[in-house]
């Protein structure tokens, strides 16, 4: 299952293409396909399902456009993995929740080491868990090796992007 982004007008009632080539618009189709994926996992996990949802499915956007055959004004965002779980894992532990919702405002004090407990917790998951076991964290998940500047295919999202026409506006400085 792939969610795709897609943009179209009806050029047989006069409409031209307006606005469907901004980003606005982009983001209009990208809040209903994560919905709509979102609302996918729900419904297959209330039936016993297991899902894992793929952003690598964005690893080499032009190599699943050309493989799917997705034509221009079409963007894939999220692909969904669904089947029948052979196992029954752990639940990872949640960031707390002061971390990851706020009241009218965005806390911009939040260290690091503010994240120590939740580091723990993480790294007694990793090591404890049923399968894939290793010695990780969460900071160093964030803070490691994606921070390192370096090329990846994902790099040419924007590209990818502008090439299926979408997102082609400037914006307004
Ligand atoms: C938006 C989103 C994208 C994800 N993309 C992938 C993916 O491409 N491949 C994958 O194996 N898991 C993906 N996942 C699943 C999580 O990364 C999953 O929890 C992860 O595999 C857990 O790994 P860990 O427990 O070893 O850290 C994604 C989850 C979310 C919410």
């Amino acid at each position: 299952m792939i969610f795709i982004v897609t943009n179209k007008y009806d050029s047989k009632r006069g409409k031209d293409d307006g606005r469907l080539h901004t980003a606005d618009i982009f983001f209009q189709g990208l809040d209903d396909a994560i919905m709509a994926a979102q609302n996918m996992i729900t419904a297959a996990e209330s039936m016993g399902l297991g899902v894992v949802p793929l952003g690598s499915i964005k690893n080499d956007p032009q190599k699943i456009i050309e493989v799917l055959n997705l034509p221009k004004m079409t963007f894939p965002v999220l692909g969904l993995q669904i089947g029948i779980p052979d196992q029954e894992p752990q639940l990872k532990p949640r960031l707390p929740l002061k971390f990851i919702a706020f009241d009218n405002d965005y806390p911009k004090e939040i260290k690091l080491s503010d994240l120590s407990d939740y580091d723990q917790e993480v790294t007694t998951y990793y090591d404890l868990r049923d399968a894939n076991r290793r010695i990780d964290s969460f900071t160093n998940q964030i803070a490691g090796a994606k921070l390192d500047r370096h090329y990846t295919k994902r790099d040419e999202i924007m590209k990818v992007l502008h090439r299926q026409g979408l997102c082609t506006d400037e914006g307004i400085d």
